[in-house]
């Protein structure tokens, strides 16, 4: 393997930029010419490549987003733009790649090898932490440390004005950043997309709480298909508690910015790496990913099929924690 190229794709994930800054000075390292690629899977169809050098990737481990911006590809969902995409890979004599993000990517990077034959390594960068096949996806600790700051400054209000606070997270189809945050943030309730629980619920277990003399509470939500879903919760909950005021803040995309943390730089530079070295041993059409502090690597279509449900340990240690 000569050349190899990397691309971010997919929801940013603080870290990305490590991870990108890994496999350039991997690359090199090993003697292989290495191609940035802009704007995911959409910049290989439309050419937008390139050269990267050492320099390339200085002074970046440390910021937020990724230097090779990102995109959800429309075109790339077509052959006609897959066959652009693989063109233009030829004409840059690229025999192999990286790509760094989450299941959608991932989706896009295992059929283009089957279609292509170009061998490709995912590297797992989304906040989620959703996929199988790692303990922990790059930007996830850095998500859930920012929706701490901003749960524990929550906190200071709500207990200020003895209010109900609804607190709505990321993760579409994955309760990891809630779970995590709900425990780590002193929650009284959390709602998973992985568990059904009706307001009724909610409402229960918070007049429980007011009837041990809580005078605040916080419940962390998890977002569903589209932000607002706290918002909706919460109005049902007001109609069955009277006496408290409750308020709604949804951090959103401020999840997805910010200086990664120590676990994510290296999390990122480890997968960064081996995923240079599982491409230039022949590895392909896999992820790479670090389980029990071990490099593995696992076949991009269990890495998409395949869920990592979520540690029932902390479940039960929620419940158990927040009487
Ligand atoms: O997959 C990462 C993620 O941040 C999800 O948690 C969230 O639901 C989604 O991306 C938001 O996507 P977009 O940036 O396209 O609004």
């Amino acid at each position: 393997m000569k050349k190899i190229a990397v691309f971010t794709s997919g929801g940013d994930a603080p870290g990305m930029n490590a991870c990108i800054r890994a496999v350039v000075r991997g690359a090199i390292y090993y003697e292989t010419e290495v191609y940035g690629i802009y704007r995911g899977f959409q910049g290989m169809i439309e050419g937008d490549f390139v050269k990267m050098e050492s320099h390339s990737v200085s002074n970046i481990l440390q910021h937020g987003g990724t230097i090779l911006k990102s995109a959800r590809s429309m075109d790339f969902k077509t052959k006609a733009g897959r066959k652009l995409a693989y063109n233009n890979l030829k004409s840059k004599g690229i025999d192999g790649i990286v790509a760094i993000g989450g299941d959608g990517t991932f989706t896009g990077a295992t059929l283009f090898f089957k279609e292509y034959g170009i061998p490709v390594i995912g590297v797992p960068g989304t906040i989620d932490n959703d996929i199988f096949g790692t303990d922990k996806t790059i930007g996830f600790d850095t998500a859930v440390n920012t929706t701490l700051d901003a749960i524990d400054k929550i906190r200071d209000t709500a207990d200020s004005h003895g209010r109900i606070f609804f607190i709505e997270v990321m993760g579409r189809d994955s309760g990891y950043i809630a779970i995590q945050s709900a425990i780590g943030g002193g929650a009284e309730s959390v709602i998973l997309p992985e568990k059904d629980a009706t307001a009724q619920d909610v409402v229960q277990h918070l007049k429980d709480g007011i009837r041990r003399e809580k005078s605040f509470s916080i419940v962390v939500v998890a977002e569903k298909d589209d932000p607002g879903y706290a918002v909706e919760l919460a109005n049902a909950v007001k109609e069955n508690i009277e006496s408290k005021d409750i308020r709604v803040t949804i951090l959103g995309h401020i999840q997805r910015g910010g200086t990664p943390t120590s676990t994510d730089r290296t999390l990122a530079s480890r997968l960064g790496l081996g995923a240079v070295e599982g491409l230039l041993d022949g590895k392909k059409d896999v992820m790479a990913g670090v389980i029990n502090d071990k490099m593995v690597y696992t076949p991009l279509k269990d890495a998409i099929s395949k869920t990592k449900p979520l540690n029932p340990d902390l479940i039960r240690a929620m419940k158990i924690l927040s009487i």
